[in-house]
């Protein structure tokens, strides 16, 4: 199949108007076919073609509308025809170091598409400052930090004046220099710059902080990097499980990574974790550190589109115990240990151990629902619900027991009663004997709960640590 040239070049076009993005090899193809010669020009099949549209067409699903703004080929040609001089600039710096190029799209992002090894994707590292926790809410299940957010990337198509940078004309290599300096850029440059599309994963609020002005910064090194820092306050989900309140540790993820472009176009770094200040961790109900995310939660898969690599950070938070065992445990314990000494009340002293036993129990209760209220909401009781409530059961035990015994005393009175009407001549000496047997069998039913009930406390108590550290 052979073609005059002509005709070839308006195939391309007619093909490039139909799917308008001009990346990948299709720009090439068109670039390169104006500076060949007719008789150079390849011959491509049918085949080949037809790979050509479909990659452009996966090309433009894949990159979103953003990428097709301002790069039709009529332009891309011109432009090929002006590359033996300068670029024309359409912005630059105060100091003129760094500059934009007419054809400089903020819509699209500095990935070198027009390499034929495959591309490489575009490094963004994200990195934490002057890091405040300000609230973890575990009734809304959110977390509020407070932080300077710095992102880092490489935009090589900013035009940098290196004469003035090096005036005596030796540009050391880029791979030479060592940490970038940082040169300060008017933030001016913000709305002209292409800025990452990083989206929060399970995001809540984002605000960006001002006092003045808004707080964010602008700095480029010679190495072509950017450096953008904004601070903000970021409200974030976290789920959390209560199974195990108050002895529970919760592991939040923060994690951040580009809305449209896949792993094949950008990968997202940590650069570095927060820092945490020392003074507010007092303030919180949890001691917080932070740990780098783990290996499966480095990238996320949405539904069909793809592969995304997230940064981010993870705050394992673990719950100050101190307070909970001071206000709910030590005094339920206590409460359950002085339950014990209504089996050393004489059974006749009916006030004495039931006001002892009715109070405790009363008073148990009322914990229970003071932590009802005030604890989150597990599934099923949480661990400290289900302390109350065995503590509860230990006092209601006591009761029990005395119960029994007043049942006892009950019946032994009912059948001494019909005696007395039937006139049975149970003779004094007989009678009191069977009383005294009668108490002493009572004192023994209390000192033998008094030995049960303190060992069954014991395991239980063990029991509950056990569960709970493991
Ligand atoms: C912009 O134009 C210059 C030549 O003027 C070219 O070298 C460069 O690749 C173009 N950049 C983009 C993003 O098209
Ligand atoms: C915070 O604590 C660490 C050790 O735990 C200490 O080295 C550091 O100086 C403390 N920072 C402040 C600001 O107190
Ligand atoms: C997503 O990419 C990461 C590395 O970039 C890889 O470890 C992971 O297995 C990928 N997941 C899937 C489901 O392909």
């Amino acid at each position: 199949m052979k073609m005059c040239p002509s005709a070839w070049i308006f195939v391309l076009l007619l093909l490039e108007a139909m799917f308008p993005i001009a990346i990948g090899n299709m720009e090439n193809l068109v670039l390169t076919t104006l500076d060949q010669s007719p008789d150079l020009i390849p011959e491509i099949s049918e085949d080949e073609l037809q790979l050509l549209q479909s990659k452009n067409h996966r090309s433009k699903e894949k990159a979103g509308k953003s990428m097709g703004h301002g790069n039709t080929p009529l332009n891309r040609i011109h432009h090929s025809h002006g590359t033996a001089q300068k670029p024309i600039l359409t912005y630059c710096t105060m100091n003129n170091l760094f500059c934009l190029a007419s054809n400089y799209s903020k819509y699209v992002p500095p990935i070198d598409t027009t390499k034929k090894e495959g591309i490489k994707p575009l490094d963004v590292s994200i990195g934490f400052d002057n890091f405040e926790i300000l609230k973890i809410d575990d009734r809304d299940f959110t977390v509020e930090i407070n932080a300077y957010l710095i992102v880092k990337w490489r935009d090589t198509r900013v035009i940098i004046d290196f004469a003035q940078l090096y005036p005596d004309g030796v540009v050391p290599n880029e791979d030479l220099l060592g940490a970038p300096d940082w040169i300060p850029v008017e933030l001016e440059m913000v709305s002209k710059l292409w800025l990452p599309d990083s989206e929060i994963l399970r995001l809540k609020g984002f605000h960006s902080l001002s006092v003045l002005e808004r707080l964010q910064g602008l700095w480029m090194s010679v190495r072509h990097e950017v450096l953008y820092v904004v601070a903000t306050r970021i409200r974030f989900m976290c789920p959390m499980n209560y199974a195990k309140f108050p002895i529970d540790i919760q592991t939040c993820k923060f994690q951040i990574g580009s809305f449209n472009y896949d792993n094949t176009k950008m990968r997202y770094h940590t650069y570095y974790l927060p820092k945490l200040p020392n003074a507010t961790e007092s303030i919180l109900d949890f001691e917080v550190h932070i740990k780098p995310l783990l290996p499966t939660e480095r990238y996320y898969l949405p539904q069909e589109t793809g592969n995304y690599s997230v940064a981010g950070f993870r705050m394992v938070m673990e719950r100050k115990i101190s307070h909970y065992v001071i206000t709910y445990y030590l005094p339920s314990g206590l409460f359950v240990v002085v339950s014990w000494a209504s089996f050393l009340i004489p059974a006749d002293d009916i006030q004495g151990r039931m006001a002892l036993l009715v109070t405790l129990f009363l008073v148990l209760v009322n914990i229970f629902n003071a932590i009802t209220t005030n604890s989150p909401k597990a599934d099923g009781l949480n661990a400290l619900q289900a302390w109350i409530i065995t503590c509860i059961f230990f006092v209601f035990g006591a009761l029990l027991e005395y119960s029994v015994i007043l049942l006892q005393l009950k019946l032994h009175s009912i059948q001494k009663c019909a005696n007395d009407i039937n006139g049975a001549s149970a003779s004094n000496g007989t009678l009191s004997v069977k009383v005294l047997r009668k108490n002493q069998m009572v004192a023994r039913f209390d000192l033998v709960c008094l030995v049960f009930f303190p060992l069954l406390f014991l395991l239980f108590t063990s029991v509950y640590c056990l569960v709970m550290i493991i």
